[in-house]
């Protein structure tokens, strides 16, 4: 059976790709810094649970030993810290930066080798669409995910050699427990997913559609490529010239 580490995957998109990847027939690794959350997702997908903080090398270092041959790895974990860039502070700066950025090198560097093992593998990280659209007031969460998307084109060229694919996917707004609290005004949220060309906000499993693809061979020919799903967000300027003009 293929297998697919999926990092952060102890609630929310991580969690939603984690079915996905096990409906598809991967045998997931659920890893997560929360131990609880990691085994009660790895229940639910007939997986196994691995308590790992993507910050730590050593951590990393040691999810990494216990694998013998990887096909998939999916950067996911994440965090957001949002502050008017006034208010950035070195520690907010690098806590972002960190898990966001450093989480996602540290995996790939640990993992390379056991991805290169048979056939090849395949690197999915999740950055954002405010990789693309900066965000008032998200602090370094986008410029972290604009970094996410430049080191998934560099990783896509350097790790070539080793027969590793390395993609991205960018969602735009997904209802998840990490998003709840700023998402818990409903007459806002209908707005804004009347705003939107899709009519909707997204599902975890919205995204988990789209990693499932750059995980399979039908993506063998793609690799260093950033994919919005985002029903339609970034392409929010049509709506204000159709206003602005009307
Ligand atoms: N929800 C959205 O609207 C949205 C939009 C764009 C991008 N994203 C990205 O999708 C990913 C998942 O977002 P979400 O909303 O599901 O988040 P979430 O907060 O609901 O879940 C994140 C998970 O990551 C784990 N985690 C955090 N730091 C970790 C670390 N250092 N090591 C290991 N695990 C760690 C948490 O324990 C948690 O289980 C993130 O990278 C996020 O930036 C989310």
């Amino acid at each position: 059976m293929p297998q697919a580490v999926v990092t952060g995957a102890g609630q929310g998109i991580g969690r939603g790709i984690a079915q996905r990847l096990a409906h598809d027939g991967f045998t997931v690794v659920v890893a997560d810094r929360d131990e609880a959350a990691a085994e009660k997702v790895a229940a639910e997908v007939g997986g196994t649970a691995a308590v790992c903080d993507v910050t730590d090398p050593a951590s990393v270092g040691a999810l990494a030993e216990r694998l013998d041959d990887l096909d998939v790895l999916v950067n996911n974990a994440g965090i957001y810290l949002f502050e008017p860039l006034a208010r950035v502070t070195p520690e907010s700066f690098r806590k972002v930066m960190d898990v966001n950025v450093l989480g996602s090198l540290l995996c790939i560097q640990a993992l390379a080798e056991p991805l290169s093992r048979g056939e090849g593998g395949s690197v999915v990280n999740i950055a954002s669409m405010s990789a693309t659209l900066p965000v008032p007031g998200t602090g370094m969460y986008s410029p972290s995910k604009a970094a996410v998307r430049s080191l998934t084109e560099l990783a896509a060229v350097e790790y070539a050699p080793l027969r590793i694919r390395v993609n991205a996917v960018a969602p735009g707004r997904i209802t998840t427990e990490g998003s709840a609290a700023r998402q818990s005004d409903p007459e806002r949220e209908r707005r804004t997913a009347e705003l939107l060309p899709a009519g909707r906000l997204g599902y975890p499993d919205d995204i988990a559609a789209a990693v499932s693809f750059f995980a399979r061979s039908d993506s063998r020919y793609v690799t260093g490529q950033t994919l919005l799903v985002d029903g339609g967000l970034t392409i929010g300027t049509i709506p204000y010239f159709q206003k602005a003009q009307g």
